[in-house]
């Protein structure tokens, strides 16, 4: 869908494309709105410099709208601020078309850059935190925000224009031609959905971020997807601080979840005295549920606020049950590491999912303590019980901070 360049700022146009058909994004997001590739260009009266490009299917709209601004020669830069094809699909043709361009790219994006691009050599320099580019009338400060969402991702600011290149921050994935927050429709959905899946897992990255961010003055933030951010955007930096920071009990104490499904009741008399143990350990508190009935926002809640969480799971056809797994698929919205964890449970007659889950855990990289593997057959008797409650105990003690040797 070919349009004019768009102006952002004095002499920064905007020449992203929009794919309005877009309904499924990276396998796991839904688009009902579409979406938009953002991509900008800065006329300088010493050269032009590219931001970003676009998916390679839309490439040809994308040369379309730097040849409506300028001649390939006149390019000097392009800032490459996340490497992910949906902004690097072009850069492979943009290299070849414009001779004198060199690529600016965090030091992370390199052996991505040489894999993407088949060219032999590539014009490129690597940019981080405080480094600056001054070209003409523009000065560019580049900023490392790493891991929002990928390793390399970087964020740069225009001083002269206050504008905020965020990168995939502050995305939406919202289609609407007249691209401005104040003009376009409700998007907040699209905003508070694109940070739930892209960002929530980097929660502490955004924080970093957002900590440098507050450095300058933002007039207008020129993020990779949907709208151009203007009218309030301190609005949205102020809701992604609002999302990042951990909500901590006021008492200050650990938080262990324990998650459990039961067919007899035994796996949930197991739950029920390892609570009872974790609870007799001051500076933990412990809260019981059962998988049966729970919804996903609320596991992902729970998880994302618990210092550590414990999955009592039966055993049906030597395996886990579906909503044992369902809560392990949660992990990938949330940020797990450092968090502690293990499996327990009652079975039948084999008793795998125990097994399985710990190994799941441990491929997942949270922290599993070797403690003895804590499998009872059919009816806890008291002894056991007490032996589920010696767990509790146990494992709350490491959560209170315990020194434990780990087999990794
Ligand atoms: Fe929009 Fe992470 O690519």
């Amino acid at each position: 869908m070919h349009h004019l360049p768009i102006t952002v700022a004095k002499d920064i146009y905007f020449i992203g494309v929009f794919d309005p058909d877009i309904r499924t994004f990276d396998i796991v997001m839904k688009t009902a709105n579409g979406s938009t590739y953002n991509a900008y260009l800065i006329k300088t009266s010493e050269g032009v410099i590219i931001v970003d490009t676009v998916k390679k299917e839309f490439q040809n709209d994308f040369f379309l709208h730097v040849e409506a601004l300028c001649s390939y020669e006149e390019i000097k830069y392009v800032i490459i601020h996340h490497i992910e094809p949906d902004h690097s699909g072009a850069l492979p043709e943009l290299i070849q078309r414009a001779p004198h361009a060199k690529v600016l790219i965090s030091p992370q994006a390199t052996l991505m850059l040489k894999a993407l691009s088949n060219a032999e050599e590539i014009n490129f320099e690597t940019i981080w935190t405080n480094k600056q580019l001054i070209l003409g009338e523009k000065t560019i400060t580049f900023l490392t925000t790493p891991y929002l969402h990928w390793p390399e991702t970087m964020s740069s600011y225009v001083h002269e224009d206050k504008l905020l290149f965020s990168g995939d921050v502050f995305g939406s994935h919202y289609y609407d031609k007249r691209l401005f927050d104040d003009m376009v429709g409700d998007f907040s959905y699209a905003f508070a959905y694109y940070y739930d899946h892209i960002m929530r897992p980097f929660k502490s990255y955004v924080l970093s971020a957002l900590a440098l961010y507050g450095r300058f003055e933002i007039a207008l933030i020129a993020p990779l997807h949907g709208p151009i951010l203007r009218q309030n955007p301190q609005h949205y930096v102020d809701l992604y601080r609002q999302w990042s920071v951990k909500n901590k009990p006021k008492n200050g104490n650990k938080i262990l979840s324990i998650f459990y499904l039961t067919s007899y009741k035994n796996t949930q008399e197991m739950a029920q005295s390892i609570m009872e143990g974790s609870e007799s350990v001051e500076g933990i508190t412990t809260n019981m549920y059962d998988l049966a009935s729970i919804e996903e926002p609320n596991m992902i809640k729970i998880l994302e606020e618990s210092d550590g969480f414990l999955i009592g799971t039966p055993t049906i056809n030597a395996d886990a049950p579906k909503p044992v797994w369902d809560l392990l698929a949660c992990l990938m919205f949330l940020e797990k590491s450092g968090k502690t964890a293990s499996a327990f449970g009652s079975y039948g007659w084999s008793g795998e999912a125990v097994d399985t889950i710990i190994a799941r855990l441990k491929s997942l990289k949270l922290r599993v303590p070797p403690l003895e593997l804590l499998k009872i057959k059919l009816i806890p008797s008291q002894e056991e019980l007490q032996t589920c409650f010696d767990f509790g105990v146990e494992f709350a003690h490491i959560l209170n901070g315990k020194m434990i040797e780990m087999d990794l």
